[in-house]
């Protein structure tokens, strides 16, 4: 059956790889990012095939009065939303005696709390619908924090533990809740395009894929926690 999903961060790299696998299989695909024109040719290749199953919204998740009105145009137009998927994300790495404030609170507003500001509009939408899944993207540096990313990597662990706390929290509600924690993905992240010799890295693909592979999972599986790493990582040295 055909799934309703709202991707964040849906204009490029992961996000897009994985609107463009969800449409691939069938799914109603809503996305967002703060770039109009990213929306816009996002929407228009995404679209080639079966326009009436993709829209793109531009939406800063850091905005709770935008993200509740993408939520209900989301709604408004398919009836519903089944996955939400919180792939939006910015980092800089500058060590934490240089970092401005406002960075600061660039990182932790999109990274941190613009996934509490999405899954908070779109909570009641799930349990309306009966159930669904919400994904949230956080990273395998959360784990394993690295000088000059402060602000991200702590970012990232509030993604986790506010997943794992949201897990519980709606698991009664039949609503999954996974939090994917991929390794180095060769995207545009941090506006670098990814650098010759990236080979080894992940490719935004291999995430998508696993996402509509967890997507698949029967009712009474739930993968809360998916660690997604480069299986031959460049060795430094
Ligand atoms: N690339 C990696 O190596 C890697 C590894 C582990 C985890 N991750 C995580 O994976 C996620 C996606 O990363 P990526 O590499 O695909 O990044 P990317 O290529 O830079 O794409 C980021 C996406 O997020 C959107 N975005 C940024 N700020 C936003 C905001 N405030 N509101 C709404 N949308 C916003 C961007 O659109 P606009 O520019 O239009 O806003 C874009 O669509 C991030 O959460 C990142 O932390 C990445």
């Amino acid at each position: 059956m055909s799934r309703i999903c709202l991707i964040t961060g849906g204009t490029r790299g992961i996000g897009y790889a994985i609107a463009q696998a969800l449409v691939a299989a069938g799914d109603k695909v809503a996305f967002t990012g703060t770039a109009s024109d990213g929306v816009l040719k996002a929407e228009h290749m995404l679209a080639a095939g079966d326009g009436g199953r993709v829209l793109g919204m531009v939406c800063d998740v850091r905005d709770p009065a935008a993200v509740q009105r993408a939520v209900e145009t989301v709604v408004a137009r398919f009836g519903g939303i089944d996955v939400l998927i919180n792939s939006a994300g910015v980092g800089v790495g500058v060590p934490v005696a240089d970092l401005p404030h406002d960075e600061w609170d660039r990182i932790i507003g999109t990274n941190l709390t613009g996934v509490f500001n999405c899954c908070r509009a779109a909570i009641p939408h799930l349990r309306a619908r009966g159930g669904g899944w919400i994904v949230n993207i956080s990273s395998l540096s959360s784990t394993g924090p690295f000088p000059g990313g402060a602000a991200y990597v702590a970012s990232k662990a509030g993604v986790n533990a506010f997943s794992d706390a949201l897990m519980q929290e709606l698991r009664d509600d039949n609503i999954r809740v996974t939090v994917v924690l991929p390794g180095s993905v060769a995207t545009g992240f941090n506006n670098r395009a990814p650098a010759t010799g990236s080979e080894w890295k992940l490719w935004p693909d291999d995430v998508a894929h696993a996402i509509v592979d967890l997507l698949n999972h029967p009712a009474r599986s739930l993968p809360s926690r998916i660690e997604i790493r480069p299986s031959r990582p460049k060795r430094s040295g």
